[in-house]
């Protein structure tokens, strides 16, 4: 299959239209999007991430009137995160409408739903006409693509079109929330924290999946974010012996010599890089990659989930 790579919104939607798979960016990582009522589009994207069919995709929606086709109820505790946040990165699970297919879900009875901040996937879905499915556009398991070219190197030759945009903004995932509950539980942590989500709804909660049930995220149980390299969390103090095809990212200087380094001004801007670092120290064959741990508190949470499994062997 030949990618066609288009900065055209409405060209990209044109191939949603007939029932083909497209990559667009959005505020948090770039995502690869299908008609959600079109299943046979749905099985493509799985496909062509090479993604286990039981972790269930996002459904994006390029307004909020949009909501009402995927879910069968909008709770009163997703009402109020949407007309605080919505566009967002912030997703909201919710109980699915009965003509959203199951292939889009995982067989689950509930969607997550999405309206992302970024001009030009709000273009894209609103040229789409539809609401669009769509997961992370990377391989299963590789680092989130942050650039277009990030989409290129995993997915080229498997997808019928890349809208090209700028870097994501976030760089990390959206924020998932399960609202089906009046209890708000924070599936997955993001750019949205848990002090934003509690300062509109109290009661909001971090889920903490005990061992004997499944979790609620099917996507938790996956591998996911790995670079080729090892990746090793240290604290700020740490000394590290001898570094050799090793590289480090973080917001202190190290004084060892690393043969790539990258230093953040800020967690924000840490959390925003770390995946294309990611990608750039696999297409150097650095073979360890030591990330300095932070403080576990805003983006900070969602920063240190993600290198806690980027880590894990
Ligand atoms: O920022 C994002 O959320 C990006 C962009 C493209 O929007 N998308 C993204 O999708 O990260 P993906 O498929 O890589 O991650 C979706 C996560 C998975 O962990 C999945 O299990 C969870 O959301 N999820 C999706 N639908 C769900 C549902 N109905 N119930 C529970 N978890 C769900
Ligand atoms: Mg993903």
């Amino acid at each position: 299959m030949k990618t066609i790579l288009t900065t055209s919104p409405g060209e990209a939607a044109d191939f949603i239209r007939r029932g083909g798979i497209v990559a667009f960016p959005t505020e948090t990582v770039y995502g690869l999007g299908a008609n959600i009522f079109d299943e046979r589009a749905i099985r493509k994207v799985f496909t062509a991430k090479q993604r286990p069919n039981d972790n269930p995709l996002i459904a994006h929606v390029g307004n909020v009137e949009q909501i009402k086709l995927l879910v069968s109820e909008i709770t009163p505790n997703a009402l109020k995160f949407i007309e605080a946040f919505f566009p967002a990165p912030l997703t909201l699970i919710l109980p699915k409408a009965e003509k959203v297919p199951s292939a889009a879900t995982a067989n689950l009875q509930t969607v997550g739903v999405r309206m992302p901040k970024n001009d030009l996937a709000l273009e894209f879905l609103r040229a789409c006409e539809t609401p669009i499915a769509a997961p992370s556009a990377n391989l299963s398991g590789k680092p989130s693509s942050t650039t277009w070219q990030a989409v290129f190197e995993d997915l080229n030759g498997g997808i019928d079109c890349i809208l090209q945009g700028a870097t994501t903004a976030i760089g990390l995932e959206s924020t998932v929330v399960d609202c089906t509950s009046s209890v708000p539980l924070i599936l997955r942590t993001g750019a949205i924290t848990l002090e934003q989500l509690q300062a509109i709804e109290p009661k909001t909660q971090i889920y903490n999946h005990s061992k004997n049930e499944p979790p609620k995220s099917p996507g938790l149980r996956h591998r996911h974010y790995s670079p080729h390299a090892k990746v090793v969390l240290i604290n700020p103090k740490s000394k590290i012996q001898n570094p050799k095809s090793e590289a480090f990212i973080g917001l202190n200087k190290p004084c060892e010599k690393f043969e790539l380094v990258k230093i953040c001004a800020s967690v924000e801007e840490y959390a925003h890089a770390f995946f294309d670092f990611f990608r750039e120290c696999d297409r150097k064959n650095i073979k360890t990659i030591y990330c300095e741990t932070v403080e576990e508190t805003g983006i900070g949470l969602a920063l240190m989930d993600r290198l806690k499994r980027a880590a894990v062997d």
